[in-house]
């Protein structure tokens, strides 16, 4: 059992993360702008905080005498701001937080990154060399949002190197995130349901039709805390499910919607997703519990239950 805190556990990753690290026994403590009544759940505790006052943060990052950390707030969605808003905030979170972290003393330090940082959907085009895509392929960030992504990956690296191996470090970039409500017809990050998604693949391409369950992202985070000590320090995962959110395969899908995949896309045959999570495999043991097919004929099945 570890002391975790983790940043933007109000948020739709951070609810599962918090309840399922929870669940497997870990001492929580969420730090967010707000608290939420779905949190007030046994081994859990709330403070609600500006992250972005480094030294506020610092204090309460002391005072926390945490085991681990796991960094998740954020302006988390692609021009939800003003360009300048969103670098500026996440930027200043990322060295508050990663910095303040650091500076307490907390031995193992984790932060979510994106897969946005690969820069799919730029407007003069993007081709890949190869897919499926993997921690190899190059970080070409086109807007802000992406852009601050990179730079928490690399705020991990800085700080890395001012610490050593004294400090471990993980950064991850979690698929588009599926909480387990929205399988039963929720609203998605994007506001569709996980259906329309799948109705219109027009829904889903921008994001090359990656997905990732949220409790998926809990067990990959437990596993990961506890192996960081045992893999090299300051690796990047990406952490997605074994398939595509399609129902076509991505050889014919993603050519349609990003013409300089065409190539490389021929490779993505049956249901496999354009996301590697072969590293989380190999490195960590860590395999997705949770698919789209079978997440929703569960929710068909609970709805066809008299009540
Ligand atoms: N949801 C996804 O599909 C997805 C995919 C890839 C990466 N991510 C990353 O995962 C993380 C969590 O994403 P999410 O979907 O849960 O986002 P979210 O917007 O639901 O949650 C973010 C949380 O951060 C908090 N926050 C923002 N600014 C803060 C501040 N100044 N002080 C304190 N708290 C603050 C918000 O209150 C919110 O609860 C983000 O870093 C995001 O970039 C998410």
């Amino acid at each position: 059992m570890s002391r975790i805190v983790i940043t933007g556990g109000a948020g739709r990753l951070g609810r599962s993360l918090v309840a399922g690290l929870a669940e497997r026994g870990h001492e929580i403590v969420s730090l967010d702008r707000s608290t939420t009544s779905a949190l007030e759940i046994d081994g859990v505790r709330q403070h609600a905080i500006d992250l972005t006052d480094a030294s506020t943060t610092a204090v309460t990052l002391a005072a926390a005498r945490a085991d681990a950390v796991i960094h998740l707030a954020a302006i988390a969605v692609p021009f939800s701001a003003p360009e300048d808003v969103i670098m500026r905030t996440n930027s200043a979170l990322a060295i508050s937080v990663l910095g303040g972290a650091v500076a307490a003393g907390i031995p193992k330090i984790v932060a979510a990154s994106s897969p946005t940082v690969l820069g799919y959907g730029a407007p003069n085009g993007w081709t890949p060399e190869r897919l499926p895509l993997d921690e190899d392929s190059p970080a070409q960030p086109w807007n802000a949002y992406a852009l601050s992504k990179l730079l928490i990956e690399q705020t991990l690296t800085m700080l890395q190197r001012q610490t050593g191996d004294a400090v471990r470090f993980a950064a991850f970039r979690p698929c588009y995130v599926i909480a387990p409500e929205e399988w039963a017809g929720a609203p998605t990050q994007q506001g569709h349901t996980v259906r329309a998604r799948l109705d219109d693949p027009a829904l889903s391409a921008p994001a090359l039709f990656n997905y990732v369950d949220a409790r998926d992202v809990a067990t990959f985070a437990d596993t990961l805390l506890a192996a960081l000590g045992d893999i090299p320090n300051g690796e990047t995962f990406f952490v997605g499910a074994d398939d595509a959110l399609a129902r076509d395969p991505l050889s014919e899908l993603l050519p349609r919607f990003h013409p300089g995949t065409a190539r490389a896309a021929t490779e993505l045959t049956g249901t496999s997703p354009a996301f590697s999570n072969a590293k989380a495999r190999r490195l960590l043991g860590w395999t997705p519990d949770h698919d789209w097919r079978t997440e929703l004929a569960h929710a068909d099945k609970r709805k066809d239950v008299p009540v």
